[in-house]
């Protein structure tokens, strides 16, 4: 037996390292409270130590977990806690991260059944529990991938071979060179992953007929094109910024007439379509052929939790197809036909767990509690001063002072600091403030905390800047 296989074999089998990792992992949630929302500069001066050169010889496993969970632990950003508003960066449920450490620890590649048995089991049935919370049609099949993003890569793609298809081209077979020509329709507030995904697939950004929203970005129904099947339209469930839905009510049965697909991007909001309270938002949204969510987002998975929803099976394994005399397929789940990779964490696991924890019921209560908070958030920084600049119709908050100067330095106290974090976003010309409330563990009292701190900022900007 070589040094390294005798090495690797005690650390196995001693268990010693995992409980150092556990035992750090513990300590990090229990001291989550006094972290601050994003790391002071004292501690970043720190992230020096690990510019060391690739080690010549094989290290001590015990030295690199100490080191990792220290100065790792105090350099990052702190979504576990309630004053995280950055982005759309749910916080993670207890439930979720423990199956992960189980998942981690399996080891498993989701990519086949024979890889994984377990793996494919818990992404047929949450495929089943997902299509269900949804409402989307019967057959719908979902892929999991590391976000909202790849998940529009897949649903757009099976969108190219599907209309493509119909004018009578395979894609897969003959590429896109000499192909007929598709339309991309879209909304002017169309989140950028998708212009991106979209110009992956050969779709460049002067080929859309864009199309331009309201005041809270809702693409203007009244300006769409003519549709017909040669279209791809892409439709959103909750804008980044002031959480508008498109309307769909209006928009599917008549892109569906045409012989459009549309898929929709609903990385956070589609999620509203599992709560009685805000179904309206999604009304009609069943009736698109794709759409792209986030475990990671609205239902507080861990990180690595993007889901493509196809109801035209066909069109997605075709699009995603991969041959391979070694690739053992069998009756049973094989996940990697409905996603771009092959190799794959199995991250079902813990998107299993997080869905049979909640059940309908937490689920739902979950989607309510966070816009209720969003609600409190935007009614509290009213009561002290701040405009509010959208409709709050699903979590997201756009906040402003009386000019885009103290807006943008009063961003910048807030964000120095570490009592809460939030993000900075233009909207319609002005800077703005932007607020998303997406994990569960943010409370009234964290809310109550942040306003305080944005008073203190906007006072000590308005002095800054009339100084
Ligand atoms: C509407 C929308 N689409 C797509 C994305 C990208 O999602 P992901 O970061 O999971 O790839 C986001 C991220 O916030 C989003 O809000």
């Amino acid at each position: 037996m070589s040094a390294l296989q005798k090495t690797l074999f005690s650390q196995h089998k001693s268990a010693h390292l995992l409980d150092r990792a556990t035992s750090h992992a513990r300590h990090y949630l229990l001291t989550a409270d006094s972290l601050p929302a994003f790391p002071s500069n004292e501690s970043l001066n720190k992230l020096d130590c690990f510019n060391d050169s690739l080690p010549e010889e094989i290290g001590d496993a015990q030295q690199i977990i100490e080191l990792l969970a220290k100065t790792g632990g105090e350099n990052t950003v702190h979504y576990s806690g309630g004053r995280y508003y950055g982005f759309v960066n749910g916080g993670a449920l207890p439930i979720g991260t423990a199956a992960r450490i189980i998942a981690d620890v399996w080891d498993q590649n989701a990519a086949l059944y024979v890889m994984s048995p377990i793996a494919a089991k818990l992404e047929d049935v949450v495929q089943a529990w997902l299509c269900q919370l949804f409402n989307v049609p019967t057959g719908t099949v979902a892929g999991l991938v590391g976000g909202t993003s790849v998940a529009s890569l897949c649903g757009l793609a099976a969108a190219r071979y599907r209309q493509l298809s119909k004018l009578n081209w395979n894609v897969s077979e003959k590429g896109l060179f000499g192909a007929p020509n598709l339309r991309v329709v879209m909304g002017k507030q169309t989140h950028g992953t998708v212009i991106k995904m979209l110009s992956l697939l050969g779709f460049g950004q002067q080929h859309i007929e864009w199309i331009d929203c309201d005041e809270q970005g809702r693409l203007l129904v009244g300006e769409l094109p003519k549709l017909d099947h040669s279209c791809i339209v892409v439709l959103q469930a909750g804008n980044v910024c002031s959480g508008a839905f498109d309307d769909f009510r209006q928009i599917l049965p008549l892109a569906k007439k045409a012989g459009a697909w549309v898929h929709v991007d609903g990385a956070f909001g589609l999620w509203a379509a599992a709560s009685k309270a805000f179904s309206h938002l999604t009304d009609s949204v069943e009736l698109a052929d794709s759409w792209s969510v986030d475990g990671h987002k609205t239902l507080n998975t861990p990180y690595d939790c993007g889901i493509i929803l196809c109801a035209d099976q066909q069109a997605l394994t075709h699009a995603l197809h991969q041959q391979g005399s070694y690739i053992q397929s069998s009756d049973a789940r094989d996940s990697m036909i409905y996603t771009p990779d092959m190799s794959r964490r199995a991250k079902g696991i813990e998107l299993w767990a997080c869905l049979k924890f909640l059940g309908k019921k937490g689920i739902s209560d979950l989607v309510e509690l966070l816009h209720q908070h969003a609600c409190y958030f935007a009614a509290s920084a009213t009561k002290s001063g701040f405009e509010v600049l959208n409709d709050v119709v699903f979590n997201q908050v756009m906040l402003s002072c009386e000019n885009d100067e103290i807006t943008q330095e009063t961003l910048k106290q807030i964000q120095g600091s570490g009592v809460c974090w939030c993000g900075e976003a233009s909207w319609n010309g002005r800077a703005i403030i932007r607020i998303s409330i997406c994990s569960w563990a943010t409370t009234q009292e964290d809310i109550d905390i942040s306003i305080s701190e944005f008073v203190r900022a906007r006072d000590d900007a308005t002095y800054v800047i009339n100084q």
